[in-house]
């Protein structure tokens, strides 16, 4: 995904605009670029590389303007390279155009174009969009915009500017989020409202469809059927703190910092707290009417939101009795699943944007399935295309590498599988209790589990120059495993598998040699005597074993090579006390190999396209 963000008013566009691109260049770093209007002409600059390459070659040409648009770019059509860096302009540079999305008739439409006699400069599908904008205008850049996305197929969120109809910015979204900052005297767009958060609270979301006229006294929205429409107006509710590292030296490490808070946010968001469980009033209650008179429920979501659904299962089956299927989002979609008006389909997504995440949905939706979605951000789409949305209490999320939403989802699991399971009676007003009086001690362990980050920070800088990891896990601590090699995959490069513990002996024991560390989750939960002999099994074979073991386990100090303590708790909490020290563990191999970690290469927060 990109993004993209713009400003209209008085003051000079320039600084907002790199700030909001600063703000957005999670969503995608491989170039960026910014479009001015200033005396009747269209000003350019576009550099390959990130937001400070830019920013240098603006202040030395010294660019200003009170009407402009920027761009922070994830290659999809086109290598990263300044000429394909976004704004776009046709080729008599009269209007300019920034776009997130991806047009999938641009073929077609170019050669349409250059039939026509357009010239292209670029092998952008964004080029097209604008060239065709400008085939389009006659006078009004909002009709021409308007014609122009009627013959686009694909998604979209774009921000246009003109010379010939100058002092607006027009705005549309189709499968692409943008939000709009509303100003006194001035205006802003955005891909999310973390752009323009220091500049005013106030915004309003386009829907599929709208197109929005921008200027400096005001914002006017068409929809698709060309109604003029009204939106409520929104208010941002966290401070800016939400969104800088505050003395971290990553957004990745603060966020993992922050988990104790978010689960106990979460948790309390949703009637758990002061030793009580309020499950019957608010959105937990919808979902567990959903559920339990659904003949079907599957689970779809991407990544480390997949990780949490794989626990969610685990949790309803054990908690609630209910079976549930949990598919990756980018085969459900494809694939011909069973689905009917009794089939429910929770769908997990931080970001609330991933095209595959919401392409299961909507498929699931036209086949007559309810849809739940777990998702942290407010009025994204996947909650906002749900029928019931639970929003994770995990605040903006700016690390490429998830860490305090997966905790966010695993509780919201853990939550929902426990009022559904006291509700149908499985489990008693005891184990209730029970429960609730461990999960409240859950932040407490948490943050017990971050004071060892220093021994989780040796062990890292020991193992960093390894090729290969393994982990391992059984019971609920399986997808954790899968969870702990994605988080050293996506920010250090190192290649690392997940595997059930069993799964050892049929064929990756092979691997072991004294270069590959395995990480083990073994605390003692009823899989530990099982998991036991998969260590000895590796040591056997004189492999390097990195243990999660519970505080004064001396089984496993006597054979693993490393050992990281856990609190003790029930079985099923594990994951969320187990998955700290396998954040801070990629976390600081990454920070050892001088690697990006909140921008790693080739990734972006959320996947807006296929
Ligand atoms: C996780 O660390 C990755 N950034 C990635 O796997 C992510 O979980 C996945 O792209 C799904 O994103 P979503 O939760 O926003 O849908």
């Amino acid at each position: 995904m990109c993004g993209i963000v713009g400003y209209i008013g008085e003051a000079d566009s320039v600084p907002i605009l790199l700030s909001g691109l600063k703000r957005l260049e999670y969503r995608g770093y491989d170039s960026a670029g910014i479009a001015l209007l200033g005396n009747g002409e269209i000003i350019i600059q576009k550099n390959r590389g990130k937001i400070s390459r830019l920013e240098k070659s603006v202040k030395m040409k010294g660019l200003s303007g009170s009407i402009g648009i920027a761009h922070t770019r994830w290659a999809t059509h086109g290598k990263p390279s300044s000429l394909n860096a976004h704004p776009h302009t046709d080729e008599n540079k009269k209007i300019a155009l920034i776009h997130n999305g991806i047009i999938e008739n641009y073929a077609s439409l170019r050669s349409d174009l250059e039939k026509k006699g357009h010239r292209f400069e670029t092998d952008t599908d964004t080029e097209i969009l604008v060239q065709l904008i400008a085939h389009y205008m006659n006078g009004s850049l909002e009709k021409a915009v308007r014609r122009a996305i009627n013959k686009v197929e694909g998604t979209y969120g774009i921000a246009v500017i003109s010379s010939t109809d100058a002092d607006k910015i027009v705005a549309a979204r189709s499968g692409a989020p943008l939000a709009i900052g509303l100003g006194d005297g001035e205006n802003f767009v955005a891909s999310d409202i973390s752009a323009f958060a220091e500049y005013t609270k106030e915004y309003l979301l386009l829907d599929e469809g709208d197109i929005s006229v921008i200027t400096r006294d005001g914002v006017k929205i068409i929809s698709s059927e060309g109604e003029v429409m009204e939106k409520e107006t929104q208010f941002i509710e966290w401070n800016l703190d939400k969104i800088e590292k505050n003395g971290h030296a990553h957004f990745m490490l603060k966020e993992i910092y922050e988990q104790g808070d978010s689960v106990k946010k979460t948790m309390s968001m949703y009637g758990l707290k002061d030793g009580k469980f309020d499950y019957q009033n608010g959105p937990i209650a919808e979902v567990l009417d959903e559920l339990q008179s659904a003949s079907r429920v599957y689970i779809t979501a991407c990544g480390t939101s997949w990780h949490a659904g794989l626990i969610g299962e685990y949790l309803l089956e054990q908690m609630a009795g209910i079976p549930i299927e949990v598919e990756y989002a980018s085969e459900f979609r494809y694939r011909n699943p069973i689905i009917d008006s009794e089939t429910v389909v929770i769908a997990i997504s931080q970001s609330g944007e991933t095209a595959d995440t919401l392409a299961a949905i909507r498929m699931a939706k036209d086949s007559g399935a309810n849809i739940i979605s777990i998702s942290n951000v407010l009025g994204s789409t996947i909650a906002r295309e749900s029928s019931v949305n639970l929003y994770t209490q995990a605040g903006p999320e700016i690390g490429v590498a998830s860490t305090k939403a997966f905790t966010t989802q695993v509780v919201m699991f853990t939550l929902i599988a426990l009022a559904l399971g006291h509700r149908i009676e499985i489990i008693s007003d005891e184990q209730l209790t029970k429960m609730i009086k461990e999960l409240e001690t859950i932040p407490h362990k948490i943050d017990t589990i971050l004071g060892t980050e220093d021994t989780i920070r040796e062990i890292a800088d020991r193992f960093s120059n390894a090729s290969n990891f393994l982990y391992a896990g059984r019971g609920y601590n399986f997808p954790i495993a899968l969870e702990g090699a994605l988080k050293l995959k996506e920010i250090s490069y190192i290649h690392a598998e997940g595997y059930p513990a069993a799964e050892m002996k049929h064929g990756p024991i092979a691997l072991i040699d004294k270069e590959m560390p395995v990480v083990f989750i073994a605390p003692r939960d009823n899989t530990y005597a099982k998991i036991l002999s998969n260590i000895r099994e590796v040591k056997a074979r004189d492999g390097m074993v990195i243990a999660l073991a519970n505080e004064g386990d001396e089984m496993i100090s006597n054979i693993a090579d490393q050992v990281i303590y856990l609190p003790e708790t029930i079985d099923c909490l594990y994951p969320l006390l187990a998955v700290i020290p396998l954040q801070l563990l990629a976390y600081h191999i990454a920070v050892a190999r001088d690697c990006d970690v909140d921008q790693p290469r080739n990734l972006a927060k959320s996947v807006t396209v296929e």
